[in-house]
């Protein structure tokens, strides 16, 4: 038989200090990573959430419109706290250059032409940016105490996975052709950071002796700044490998979203990990009525109608999972609420019902126990 994915227990173990949420295009992740954030806060911990997500739907529920990239308190909370922030990859990668690079160089380098270039194209790359932006939050929260559990929010799809991988590209990166050509220690920009006199003389008459000054401050801060960005990355390499961090797949009772959240579990076991639980969500409830109650309910043809549909879907979602999700994976479900997820109360509502359990608790029927 299936376990329950106890929800309420991971969110107070409080070894656990990183949960990542993914699934496929559209099927909650950022309503259940809010729902996961807010009750975790609620029960005293000091949570900060990221979403990955450019969507504006995380700040509306939350009641913050301006989400940016600095993490903001949520206002009503209580108990322990909540800041949330949307990635920014362009400032996310301008405080890896104050991070990392020499102190008196971080202003001449963010101003720097080279630089600009080269951030706003790595920068696109979510993935990186993403890896960085949580080992940022990850080094503030060990710093600081400001946050003892971080929850992240991936971007729609497969590309959650690219999250993943990120730290390990990102060596092979810095490893391969392109950026080792950029290196000053290694590359042809060895020539410039050592200020070969007749070098720099020529390339200067060609490119100006502007653009050689501004190649030679990109070049050397790029080395520092490129080295501190692999170290972040290889910490959240081994902190996403831990057992401080728990995946969490959101799934629907469709079939292509449990397929999709079976692939992420086959993708986590690849690489050494699994998956704490799957949440499937906007499930459709079904009530069970006693034999007398089912007897009067006939005599409401609308209403009896009704009611038989409602078991005829449940059953047609409880067999998908049953085909889908591996038994050994425990699960929980949060039914379809009468509103979209874009206030507190409803994230604190999806968030009960992911404690709660199988969310669809009815009195002699918890379906999730036979799925
Ligand atoms: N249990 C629920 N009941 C009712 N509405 C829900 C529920 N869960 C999510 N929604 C609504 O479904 C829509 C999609 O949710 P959400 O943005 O959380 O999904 P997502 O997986 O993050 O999407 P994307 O892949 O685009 O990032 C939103 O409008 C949200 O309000
Ligand atoms: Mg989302």
């Amino acid at each position: 038989m299936r376990r329950l994915f106890e929800v309420g227990e991971l969110l107070r173990d409080t070894t656990v200090r990183v949960v990542v949420t993914c699934g496929t295009g559209g099927v909650g992740k950022t309503s259940v990573s809010a729902a996961l954030a807010v009750s975790a806060a609620e029960s005293g911990r000091h949570v900060v959430l990221v979403t990955v997500d450019p969507a504006k739907r995380l700040a509306t529920a939350l009641g913050l419109e301006g989400l940016g990239g600095e993490p903001q308190p949520v206002p009503g909370i209580t108990g322990g706290s909540l800041d949330a922030l949307m990635l920014d990859m362009t400032q996310t990668f301008d405080d890896a250059v104050r991070s990392h690079a020499p102190k008196n160089r971080v202003d001449e380098v963010l101003r720097n032409p080279f630089y600009k270039a080269l951030s706003t194209s790595f920068s696109g790359t979510q993935d990186y940016m993403a890896t960085e932006k949580l080992g940022q939050l990850y080094e503030q929260a060990r710093s600081t105490g400001r946050w003892d559990l971080i929850v992240v929010d991936t971007p729609p799809s497969r590309s959650a996975l690219d999250f993943l991988d990120a730290p390990a590209r990102l060596d092979k990166l810095a490893e391969g052709p392109v950026l080792q050509l950029l290196a000053p220690s290694s590359g042809p920009l060895k020539l410039i950071g050592a200020g070969l006199s007749q070098v720099t003389w020529l390339i200067s008459k060609v490119i100006g002796s502007k653009a050689l000054s501004d190649l030679q401050v990109f070049a050397t801060a790029f080395e520092t700044v490129m080295g501190g960005f692999r170290r972040r990355a290889g910490v959240v390499r081994k902190l996403l490998a831990s057992p401080a961090t728990a995946f969490v797949i959101v799934a629907s009772p469709r079939k292509a979203a449990l397929d999709e959240a079976r692939y992420f579990v086959g993708q986590l076991r690849d690489r050494g990990t699994t998956a704490r639980g799957v949440v499937v969500n906007r499930v459709s409830p079904a009530v069970s009525l006693s034999r007398e109650a089912e007897e009067s309910l006939k005599q409401q043809p609308e209403a009896y109608d009704w009611w038989q549909t409602s078991w005829v879907t449940w059953r047609a979602q409880r067999s998908r999972m049953v085909s889908s999700l591996p038994v050994s994976l425990p699960i929980t479900l949060a039914r379809t609420l009468e509103r979209e997820v874009t206030d507190l109360d409803v994230v604190r509502e999806l968030g009960l019902l992911l404690v709660d359990g199988a969310g669809l608790a009815q009195e002699d029927e918890r379906p999730v126990i036979d799925v």
